[in-house]
Formats: C-alpha cells, structure tokens, sequence
C-alpha cells in the first residue's frame, strides 16, 4: 500500500452519529476502525474532550487512521487487536465502562481495493491470502490447499450459503492435485468450471459467495463478533449505546438474535437492563446507495443500557 489515507467512505454516518449520542467527556468505542472516518466524527461530536478507543486487527488499517485522527491524538487510544477481546484490551486501558461502541463490520474499501491480499476477485493475479490480521497462521490459500473436499464443502455451505459448494470443493480439490492454488485467478477458474453457465446469477458475481465463505473462515468472524457483542453488553455504561452496522445475513442474524436475548434477560445481566432502539434494521436511502454502492447491503442496529 502507497497512499496512506483512507478512500473508504462511512456507511450510514449521519445515522450512526445519531444513535451513538456522543457527548462531550464519554468514552466511546469503534471496535473496527478501518481508516477512522466514523470514529473522526465520533471524536468531533464528543468534543472537546470525548475519548476513543480505536481498534483494528489490520495493521494497515491503524496506519491510516492514525494518519486521519492525526489532530484527536490527545484523546484517542488506537490498539492492534480483535473486537472479541474488547473487554481485555480496555481493561489493559484500566477502562471498565464505556458510553457507546461502534461496529462497523467486514472490510473497508481500503481492504478490498487497494490491500492486494485477495479479497477481491477484481484483482485475478494477487495471492489468495484473504488474513486480516497478517498475523494470524493460515491464509485462504493454506485452506483451500489443505482442506478435505468435505472441510470445503461445508465452508462454502456455512459461511457462503453457496448452493453449488459441493461442486466447487470437488473442483478445488481436483485441481490442486495439479498445482496448488495460489492466486485469485485459480480460485475463480475453478468455480467456472464447477458452476454450470446457466446457473450464474446475471447480476452477482459467481464467486462472491465463495469469496465471502472463505474471507469469513480465515477470520474466524462470526465467532469473533459473538463474543465481541457479550464483551460490548457488560462494557457499556448505564444509558450507553451499541451500534452494529453489518453487511450480510449471517453478521446481521448473529447481531439480531444477541440484542434480543439481552433486551429479555434482565435478570441474569445482573440486574442491568437493554433496550432495543431499533425494531427494524436501518438501511441506508437509495441516494446513499446511488453515492456508495457498498452501502446497498447494510443494516444498523442498536441497543441501549437502560439507565437504572
Ligand atoms: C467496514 S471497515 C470499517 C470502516 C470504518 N468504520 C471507517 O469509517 O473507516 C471494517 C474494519 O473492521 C476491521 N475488522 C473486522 N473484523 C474485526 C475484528 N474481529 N476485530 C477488529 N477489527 C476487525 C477490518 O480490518 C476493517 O478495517
């Protein structure tokens, strides 16, 4: 990556900005900064003396939000980390509760444009790598490479809901038996030759599916967002808020189901109480998705400690 700064545009800003009610003196979360265009206007609304705590498991990411948030300096605290230890690295902050968090899940634009590590299948020759985190051990090319067909099948069937996900883990195994599978290119001539020409959606790409399957594997997640929402409940301060902004069924089911269960225990959250402010996903307005096409999928929940 060259250019430093961000060329992701927020989804959804001036709702979010919104529900997160900054005020002046909070402390807010953004679980996933990216190149810190929501969490720069979440600095702005708490000012002058709101602070943030930034996290982003790509180290590319934080870079170029440090950059962006150059001016909040003072008052933002930006972590390399996973959105499912939010309750361990704000106690290594010595914080233990919070007015608001943000999650703004998936990739950036940043990510999936200009990161070349085969997220997108607009980018045939970059390497099948797909991490996050480069941190982390195992690369979609190890997974696809190493997997049994059956391991792949059930991939592309969990995390990709793709209805030809046996034909493509057949397709995949068949061919790294020539050579393994390394750049995007293979990955997408092996679904070619597994989904049959008349089966291919006119307006999506064939392989999204696959591409989300494997992207959401590699990350591990969904697990990651199920305990960043448990660790994001028992973070958040009497009238403090969450904001969960996500980009397909599964993220959005996990976010839906994970509000409602805490809106109805009452008693087992140790007597705290939550509130659901959003009966229906917010989406965003065709202008927004005429500006953004990336927004076209999103959906914003919240939900609120209820003051006691
Ligand atoms: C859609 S982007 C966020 C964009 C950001 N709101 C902005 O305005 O620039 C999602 C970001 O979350 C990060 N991310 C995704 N899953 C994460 C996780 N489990 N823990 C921490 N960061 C994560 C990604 O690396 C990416 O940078």
């Amino acid at each position: 990556m060259t250019d430093r700064t961000s060329y992701h545009v927020p989804i959804l800003s001036k709702e979010t900005l919104e529900y997160m009610n900054c005020q002046p003196g909070g402390t807010y979360i953004d679980a996933t900064l990216g190149g810190g265009g929501h969490a720069k206007m979440l600095l702005n609304a708490s000012s002058p003396n709101g602070f943030l705590i930034g996290i982003d498991r790509d180290l590319d990411a934080l870079e170029i939000a440090r950059k962006t948030l150059e001016e909040f300096r003072e008052r933002t605290k930006l972590i390399h980390g996973n959105l499912k230890d939010l309750k361990k690295l704000c106690s290594t902050l010595n914080i233990s509760k919070v007015n608001g968090i943000l999650m703004d899940l998936g990739i950036s634009s940043d990510q999936l444009e200009r990161s070349h590590r085969g997220f997108s299948f607009k980018f045939p020759d970059d390497p099948l790598d797909m991490r996050m985190d480069v941190t982390i051990p195992f690369t979609a090319a190890e997974i696809l490479n190493k997997s049994s067909e059956s391991l792949l099948r059930d991939i592309l069937l969990k995390y990709g809901e793709e209805r030809w996900a046996a034909a493509i883990a057949r397709e995949i195994v068949h061919t790294r038996k020539a050579a393994p599978l390394r750049i995007v290119k293979d990955l997408i001539s092996a679904i070619k030759r597994a989904v049959p020409a008349k089966a291919r959606h006119k307006r999506r790409h064939m392989a999204t599916k696959t591409f989300q399957a494997l992207r959401l594997y590699v990350n591990d997640e969904l697990n990651s967002l199920r305990k960043g929402l448990e660790a994001g409940l028992s973070l958040l301060a009497p009238g403090g808020r969450m904001v969960v902004i996500s980009f397909h069924s599964l993220e959005d089911r996990i976010v839906k189901q994970t509000f409602i269960a805490a809106s109805k225990k009452t008693s087992l959250m140790e007597g705290k109480r939550f509130t659901i402010l959003t009966r229906h996903p917010v989406r965003p307005t065709q202008n927004e998705i005429m500006r953004n096409p990336r927004a076209r999928s999103a959906k914003l929940r919240v939900l609120e400690r209820s003051m006691p």
